[in-house]
């Protein structure tokens, strides 16, 4: 045996005991006269310590860090104790000592602080999850699926796989490809999700499916998204919008319970048009207010023509930032002249807390403009307000990063608080410019409003989806619908999509086909499990760190040194 407790295990209780431990070595001390080693596993870290008149004290002092020990001795009360650690009281008296394995110098130190970039961290990856701050996060990980899968087997759901060499499956992005070599020249593509066949389950009579499965897909990374991603894929036969999301509100407050002791109230609902009103996006991070205000009615008509050109002119009210000087206005008008942000320039109206108004476009506005604009505003003296203008869509997006810029600088995006919400009536098309067609929003398979039957033929781009999403402090949790079940309704989808017949035969015959032999009604949901994780552990979402082995941002697995090159005989064997 090589051991009989863990290195996170022994408490005061256990003086006088002999023990053994294993793990690995995180740093030796030499005090000349007394020699401790802190010893590490997954648990938790025990101080060992060998006595000077012990031979092993020698040995001891020659170790190195991440050496694999083997210890065996008796525990002891330390004299002096130390409260930042479990096991703290204690110390190990060694008494046998075995080795067994060595170690090179590890390229950076394994403790919480780290002093190793991201490329060497990645590089040394199952380096990097020995430091507790990391494997923690993938423990948390094994919760949060173990809390999920509770609630789910609870609920009837059946977790069924379904296969990663498939044909394309439209989710948006670009497929990853996998050559066959039984069929040369063709190829598999690997799933963007299990989409078709969770439908086809239901089709098959699953009634409740649910899966935690990876999916791939080949687009441009961020912090929140990796090629090979991982989501709960849920669907339900003989469902409506309602059952869907009274369904999986419940599963979310479930895991938050159970992996947090966090009691989330009801998930409030907006709609799509006034995400983008209010918050200028579909994704509002709801811990704090400063909503997007219209003022074209108000500034138009001044002379000032930046505003008058403007198809939309929108302010927003930094609370209690009246104050800010020249170098801090000049500094957030470059911030939003960024690229990234876009935006032609910024104006602002200083509320004086004595009553009066200042503001970058005094040239144009007399004080009472200014003082319309700001009750219009509902600023109060002491307050800011910003405002931009240009095109809708652009000039939203814009203001959305602003407020969300200005809500991180005044202290507003609390850590501790959560604020879920569920995103209704989704546009079922929108339009691609670059192609000139409509694209489903959600996904093809997502049906329409009854109400909004008519407008189909009419006004496309006006149809409303039965599609929800999740959102948490501005993060996309989740996404779903109510799917199209009926042959000539999903035909139709693919023509408005601008699909052929023959194109549609030859991507989606087989769900048609399914369609024609009993299809239920049916509906369902699938989220982002990655970003589960970070939002319910960390509050943010930067996956990578819930990611066992995860890729840079440009694809690649640092330690695999993947995608490569592959031997030129399999080349040949494929066909490449
Ligand atoms: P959707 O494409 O919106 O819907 O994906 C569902 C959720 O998966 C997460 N997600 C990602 N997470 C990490 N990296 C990525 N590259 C990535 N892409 C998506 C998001 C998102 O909300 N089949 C539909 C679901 C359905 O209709 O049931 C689908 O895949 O959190």
């Amino acid at each position: 045996m090589y051991r009989t407790h863990t290195c996170g295990e022994l408490r005061k209780e256990h003086s006088g005991n002999t023990v053994s431990l294993a793990g690995w070595v995180q740093r030796v001390r030499d005090l000349g006269n007394l020699v401790f080693i802190d010893l590490r596993d997954r648990y938790g870290i025990t101080q060992l310590f060998f006595d000077t008149n012990s031979p092993l004290a020698e040995q001891a002092k020659q170790l190195g860090r991440e050496y694999v020990l083997q210890v065996t001795g008796l525990v002891r009360e330390r004299s002096s104790k130390n409260a930042q650690m479990e096991t703290g009281d204690v110390e190990l008296k060694v008494e046998v000592l075995n080795i067994l394995n060595e170690s090179k110098t590890p390229p950076f130190t394994i403790e919480e602080e780290t002093d190793g970039g991201d490329d060497l961290r990645m590089k040394y990856r199952y380096l990097d999850l020995r430091r507790s701050i990391v494997n923690k996060n993938l423990l948390h990980r094994h919760r949060v699926a173990k809390a999920v899968r509770e609630y789910m087997d609870g609920q009837g759901f059946a977790d069924v796989e379904t296969p990663f060499l498939i044909k394309s499956t439209p989710e948006g992005a670009r497929d990853f490809v996998v050559p066959s070599r039984l069929n040369q020249g063709q190829f598999y593509a690997l799933p963007q999700s299990p989409q078709t066949f969770k439908q086809l389950l239901m089709v098959a009579g699953f009634d409740r499916y649910y899966q935690i499965t990876r999916c791939f897909r080949d687009e441009d990374l961020r912090a929140d998204r990796q090629p090979e991603f991982t989501q709960i894929d849920c669907e339900m036969a003989f469902v409506e919008q309602e059952d869907v999301l009274q369904m999986f509100e419940g599963m979310v407050k479930h895991v938050f319970k159970k992996v947090r002791g966090i009691e989330l109230g009801d998930f409030p609902r907006m709609s799509y048009a006034d995400c983008l009103k209010y918050y200028g996006n579909d994704k509002p991070d709801l811990r704090f207010g400063m909503k997007l205000i219209e003022l074209n009615d108000l500034v138009k008509g001044k002379s000032f023509k930046v505003f008058d050109d403007a198809e939309y002119v929108v302010g927003i009210v930094a609370e209690g930032y009246s104050e800010y000087t020249r170098k801090q206005t000049d500094e957030l008008t470059e911030w939003v002249k960024r690229p990234q942000i876009g935006a032609g320039g910024l104006v602002f109206i200083k509320c004086n807390s004595d009553g009066s108004f200042k503001s970058s476009v005094d040239k144009f506005y007399s004080e009472d403009d200014l003082k319309n604009i700001a009750a219009i505003c509902k600023a109060k003296a002491g307050d800011l307000i910003l405002i931009l203008s240009g095109g809708l869509s652009k000039t939203r997006k814009a203001m959305s990063e602003l407020r969300l810029e200005m809500g991180a600088r005044l202290g507003l995006r609390k850590v501790e608080d959560y604020k879920p919400l569920w995103v209704v009536d989704f546009p079922l098309l929108e339009w691609d410019e670059e192609d000139k067609r409509w694209n489903a929003m959600h996904h093809p398979f997502t049906s329409w409003k009854k109400e909004d039957n008519e407008l189909i033929n009419t006004n496309p781009g006006a149809v409303r989806a039965n599609a929800y999403d999740v959102v948490i402090n501005g993060v996309e949790l989740s996404s779903g619908s109510i799917r199209i079940h009926n042959r000539a309704q999903q035909e139709k989808m693919f023509s408005l999509l601008g699909l052929t017949d023959e194109e549609t035969q030859y991507k989606f015959g087989f769900i048609l086909n399914a369609f024609e032999y009993g299809a239920p009604p049916h509906g369902g949901i699938a989220f982002g499990f990655d970003r589960f994780c970070s939002i319910v552990i960390s509050n943010l979402d930067y996956i990578r760190d819930f990611i066992a082995f995860p890729k840079n941002n440009s694809g690649r697995d640092m330690m695999l040194d993947a995608p490569s090159d592959i031997d030129s005989r399999l080349k040949k064997e494929l066909g490449l």
